[in-house]
């Protein structure tokens, strides 16, 4: 018989206990773009819902804009830097590839010995490390959890695609994970294939591109974002139905019992396919953060419920469906109830 050992303490329920999140300073309106990419503000807006974005300039870096949406989090949250006993930080613009940003944000918060890792599950990857956080405290390895979904996809766009150039943006959201009195945070429904990795990718590994400026200096082309939009657009409308009703079916809600609706805000044109295959009633209030804020990957699905909470459409505690999809194919979305904003 081997040594026995002990079991962490596992606790009931989890819930998100508070919401922060940083948006570049600079507004980057259609406008800007459109000449590089023979483009209009009309096309853009009537074929993805984007009329401006943000870009971040060099200060704002991931860790800071991390550092700065957590401390909102932490503020909603009640819960000081100190309680936190994990943070997971859900990126795909990270350009550093050591240390985790997560180990350097928490520091920055001033955590001191805090367990910290990055996660990369392209626009799935907030909802991926929500359902990882609430996983860390429902089995009672950590108390508290720091989620953090940040990109800088500004650093990874060639300016002159036409399919990337204006969808892709800058921001950070982070939310505190911890005990509930009530279950908050449902069981996710998430996959991914591996595939279709050429609908949206990286198109030069970083490696490659350093061999390239050795043998053609200035010539070589450095690694960009690059997407098939169109294959994209159709797995997201013809696929997702299937996550969402499996996410709605792990929580025991009903598609009527919701109080929002907030998808990766990838295009208001696939936001609008869901609520209508969805059939989600009218009460239903739907994130459209993307008009102001473009699509932010990891991000996205923290600002998205920020607008909700911010402008009123929704209140703390109300019932979501959270769908985060993109890159990997990857997707994953839970049943939550809001929190507090700071
Ligand atoms: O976050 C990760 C997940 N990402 C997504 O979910 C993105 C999913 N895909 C999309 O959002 C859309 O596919 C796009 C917004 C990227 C493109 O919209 P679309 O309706 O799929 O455009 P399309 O590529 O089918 O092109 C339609 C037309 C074409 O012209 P013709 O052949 O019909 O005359 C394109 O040449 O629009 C033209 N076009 C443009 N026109 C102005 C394509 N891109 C542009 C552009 N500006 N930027």
């Amino acid at each position: 018989m081997p040594t026995p050992i002990a079991t962490a303490v596992p606790i009931t329920h989890t819930g998100i206990l508070g919401l922060g999140v940083y948006r570049p300073r600079r507004v980057v309106p259609n406008a800007e773009i459109v000449e590089a990419i023979d483009s209009s503000d009309e096309w853009i807006k009537t074929r993805s819902g984007i009329a401006a974005r943000h870009w971040a300039d060099d200060t704002e870096t991931i860790v800071g804009m991390s550092a700065a949406a957590a401390r909102d989090a932490l503020t909603a949250a009640g819960i000081a830097a100190e309680q936190i006993d994990a943070v997971i930080l859900a990126t795909s613009s990270q350009m550093v590839l050591g240390p985790s940003a997560g180990a350097v944000v928490a520091t920055e918060l001033g955590m001191h010995d805090t367990a910290a890792y990055d996660i990369s599950a392209g626009c799935a990857g907030f909802c991926y490390a929500l359902a990882d956080a609430a996983n860390l405290v429902r089995a009672g390895q950590a108390r508290h959890v720091l989620v953090i979904g940040v990109e800088r996809l500004s650093d990874l766009l060639d300016t002159d695609d036409r399919t990337c150039a204006f969808i892709f943006a800058d921001g950070a959201g982070a939310v505190v994970v911890g005990p509930a009195e009530q279950e908050g945070i449902g069981p996710v429904a998430w996959g991914s294939d591996g595939s279709r990795t050429s609908a949206i990718k990286q198109d030069k590994d970083f490696a490659v591109y350093f061999a390239e400026v050795a043998e053609k200096g200035a010539d070589a082309v450095r690694p960009y974002i690059r997407m098939n939009g169109t294959e994209v657009f159709r797995w997201a409308v013809t696929f997702l139905e299937k996550a969402c009703r499996a996410a709605l079916a792990n929580a025991g809600v009903s598609a009527d019992a919701l109080d929002a609706f907030v998808p990766h805000q990838a295009n208001s044109r696939i936001t609008d396919a869901l609520v209508r295959t969805l059939d989600l009633p009218d009460s239903v209030a739907i994130a459209r953060d993307i008009a102001e804020t473009g699509n932010t990957s990891a991000a996205s699905i923290p600002m998205a419920m920020e607008q909700l909470l911010r402008t009123g459409a929704a209140q703390p505690g109300d019932t979501a469906l959270l769908l985060g999809f993109g890159a990997g194919l990857a997707y994953a979305g839970q049943v939550v109830h809001l929190p507090p904003i700071a």
